[in-house]
């Protein structure tokens, strides 16, 4: 009998795909520590999505590994715990496993629209989720959330994040209120930044979400400075001056050291009538994501109810989980959970999941 390679069955995996992510399984870095013993394969199966997608996932990778030649015999442990970041149980942020900087260069891109319906979308795939406003100077949490009940305090005089639609939520607009003008100079926003990322009671959480206001300013340089980031997802429009500033946007994290996850491109196309409408140009995300050889986590088309949604308070993963947008998101925060497993595995051990072989 022809000997079993750990690459014909990684090739046999790399047929089976995550329908929400729409990326085959080895890719995803949802493969690990694979081990091939004469006739049997075992190995660990870290997927994403509900107990019946993973279940689902499960049964079509036996099935592939199968139907290799010697039809060898199959275990796969099924994972869904998320992994932490080395060192999230101790310091700033500790009991948070995942922090991920929702980023852009350019202004109204959509990060604020992204990292909302990303946090509902990882939420609702089981994970417990933070979004932190980190855009001091204009706060968005406070209307897409629709929430302003006043902030409580810890007796150790930390502040208990608000609650929405199921995830832990933090903004300068809580405080500040909505709609007031915020000024502040560049140190002040440093130190609430520093503030709010220390001074607040997070619970244990999978996946902070940080949204950041657009540029590359003091707010950007502190968060990467003083929270221990996970990395940054960089989102971009597909035009061009968007996407001069997301190269731009993406050479800070670079020049601090901070992994950049991926890419995500937003508003990429007006669906109407069955015709797509490339409003603001087509295809620019997936070109700098392989430019700069990243990853590109998904596109979020245009569509007016997303606008809409997150104007009343209820971001359009929460109120129509089954629109085409809300399916983009779902696929985005799979991908973008994928990522962290991936940079974690390689922070933790310098391997990446995929390709650690047992003999
Ligand atoms: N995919 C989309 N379809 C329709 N409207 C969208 C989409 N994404 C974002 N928007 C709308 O575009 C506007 C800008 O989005 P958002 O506030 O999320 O951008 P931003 O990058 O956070 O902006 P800022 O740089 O000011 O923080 C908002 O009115 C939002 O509702
Ligand atoms: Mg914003």
């Amino acid at each position: 009998m022809a000997v079993l390679k750990p690459m014909d069955v990684l090739d046999a995996l790399k047929e089976v795909r995550d329908p929400a992510a729409d990326r085959d399984i080895v890719g995803l870095g949802y493969v690990r520590d694979l081990e091939i013993r004469a006739d049997r394969v075992r190995f660990v199966l870290h997927a994403s999505g509900s107990e019946a997608e993973r279940t689902a996932l499960a049964d079509a990778a036996r099935a592939a590994v199968t139907a290799l030649p010697g039809a060898p015999s199959v275990e796969i442990t099924l994972e869904g715990e998320v992994a932490a970041r080395p060192g999230a149980d101790t310091g700033v942020l500790g009991g948070v496993k995942n922090v991920v900087a929702i980023a852009s260069g350019k202004g109204g891109v959509g990060k604020s629209t992204v990292s909302a319906n990303v946090a509902l979308a990882l939420a609702r795939d089981g994970a417990r989720v933070g979004l932190l406003d980190a855009d001091m100077y204009g706060p968005s949490m406070p209307t897409m959330f629709a929430v302003d009940a006043p902030l409580r305090a810890t007796p150790d005089n930390r502040i208990i994040p608000l609650q929405a639609h199921g995830i832990h939520l933090m903004s300068i607009g809580f405080m500040a209120g909505e709609g007031l003008p915020v000024i502040w100079r560049g140190p002040m926003v440093s130190n609430m930044i520093v503030q709010m990322i220390s001074q607040v009671a997070w619970p244990e959480l999978d996946y902070l979400v940080i949204d950041l206001p657009p540029g590359t300013g003091d707010t950007q340089l502190t968060l990467c400075q003083q929270a221990p980031l996970s990395g940054a997802a960089i989102v971009t429009t597909p035009q061009e001056i968007s996407l001069i500033d997301a190269h731009r946007g993406l050479e800070m994290f670079r020049k601090l050291n901070i992994p950049v996850l991926g890419v995500i491109e937003n508003m990429s196309g007006l669906h109407v009538g069955g015709e797509v409408i490339p409003v603001f140009g087509e295809g620019g995300g997936e070109r700098i994501a392989k430019e700069l050889e990243l990853p590109f986590l998904g596109k979020v088309p245009l569509d007016p109810a997303v606008c809409t949604a997150a104007d009343q308070g209820e971001p359009i993963v929460q109120r129509d989980p089954e629109s085409p947008a809300s399916k983009a998101f779902v696929a985005i925060a799979r991908s973008l959970a994928a990522q962290c497993a991936q940079v974690n595995a390689e922070a933790a051990g310098g391997d990446d999941g995929a390709m650690s072989l047992e003999w």
